[in-house]
């Protein structure tokens, strides 16, 4: 009716879309996903994080045997990126799992295991089965979700609410940037008994009480990223190359593409490039390779001159100032994006490919905020 769309429009103030509102909201949903939780540190007290829900259990975690991340969609991107950190500061192996998967195989899971449920809605059928299965195997399960009273967070031995506010787009991203920054958090708070991470941990915490104002900054790349938008807009294929910290933004970047944009899109490990997807490279298939500052940002750099060697159409994504050493040769499009450590560039880094997708959506003519065939939460298997 005409009085539900006005009440949307409302809803949706200066912006156009939900989603745009969403990317927008950002800084402030990553504020309040922090609010409380990070200790700043003074002569009384150290630098640290405080996660209520998970206090009483961190012991138990530090000493499972193995922590396993599981989620569907952009939830198992968000755990995807925080999975080196964890592993760096626990020193516990993580593994990954798609529920679907994890389920089809009926895995097996001990008690000395703890299960991390990733999920916005809170209520994702693969996700929840999931969880029903690790509970019955003895798990101690944690659940990282959006929405206080959901299945997920209601079933689980204990876990940290996100925080994001809520979120209509279908396509998540507010709630992709605060699942990243609890994880970020949770790793920070597991391994926080460990002196020779000390330095490190208190490092991470200062990025993250600046990430609210990297994030903002990041922001204002939206012209150029409807500039990049609208050469990309008539093609029929786009690749990401990513890799350890940003594998999951070349996965999450190309998710966001193929469902809003419907383009196809693929996010590939940038280590396997020469098992297969180095013979698509021609001067027509425009690819993006993720080279912002970390320890595999060398290697990246060698995968730019291995594509450049082969005239590829390069998008370049690195970091302020860093275009004439990440790609000396020139590329067709280079997106400087601001520095900030390492695990928290995921965060910064999806946001221009969030507004990428978007302004590709909008040009090609498709619906933002519900994409074809698509559901905001998948209550059933
Ligand atoms: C659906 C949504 C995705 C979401 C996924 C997992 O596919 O369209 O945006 O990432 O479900 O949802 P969850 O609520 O468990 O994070």
């Amino acid at each position: 009716s005409t009085l539900d769309m006005e009440v949307e429009q409302i809803k949706k103030g200066n912006y156009d879309h939900f989603m745009q509102k969403e990317i927008y909201e950002q800084p402030e949903s990553l504020r309040t996903t922090l609010r409380g939780r990070l200790i700043p540190g003074d002569e009384s007290k150290v630098k640290g994080v405080l996660l209520g829900g998970l206090k009483a259990h961190l012991r138990t975690i530090r000493r499972s045997r193995r922590i396993l991340f599981i989620g569907c969609g952009t939830s198992f991107h968000a755990a995807l990126a925080t999975r080196p950190l964890v592993e760096e500061l626990s020193e516990v192996p993580v593994t990954m799992e798609i529920a679907s998967d994890f389920l089809d195989r009926r895995a097996p899971i001990y008690r000395e295991d703890t299960a991390v449920f990733v999920s916005q809605s809170g209520e994702t059928a693969d996700t929840l089965q999931a969880l029903e299965y690790a509970k019955s195997h003895g798990a101690l399960c944690v659940g990282i979700t959006n929405t206080v009273g959901s299945a997920i967070s209601r079933g689980t031995d204990c876990g940290v609410h996100i925080n994001a506010g809520c979120e209509i787009g279908v396509a998540s991203t507010k709630a992709y940037t605060s699942q990243i920054a609890v994880m970020t958090m949770l790793a920070l708070a597991i391994g926080e008994d460990a002196i020779s991470t000390r330095a490190r941990r208190e490092a991470i915490i200062d990025g993250l009480l600046d990430l609210p104002g990297v994030v903002k900054e990041v922001l204002k790349l939206d012209e150029k990223m409807k500039e990049l938008a609208a050469t990309l807009m008539e093609e029929q294929s786009l690749l990401l190359f990513g890799r350890g910290y940003n594998y999951a933004t070349a996965l999450e970047g190309a998710l966001k593409v193929k469902e809003l944009a419907l383009m196809h899109s693929e996010g590939i490990l940038a280590g396997e490039m020469k098992h297969g997807p180095l013979a698509l490279v021609d001067e027509t298939l425009p690819i993006i390779v993720i080279a912002t500052r970390d320890s595999t940002c060398s290697k990246q750099q060698s995968v730019i001159q291995q594509l450049q060697a082969r005239k590829g159409r390069l998008i370049v994504m690195c970091a302020k100032g860093d275009a004439a050493i990440m790609c000396p040769n020139g590329a067709s499009y280079v997106i400087e994006v601001p520095h900030i450590q390492d695990c928290l560039q995921p965060i910064i880094n999806i946001i221009p490919l969030q507004l990428l997708a978007y302004h590709l959506t909008v040009l090609r003519g498709f619906n933002v905020d519900q994409p074809r065939n698509l559901a905001k939460s998948v209550t059933t298997e």
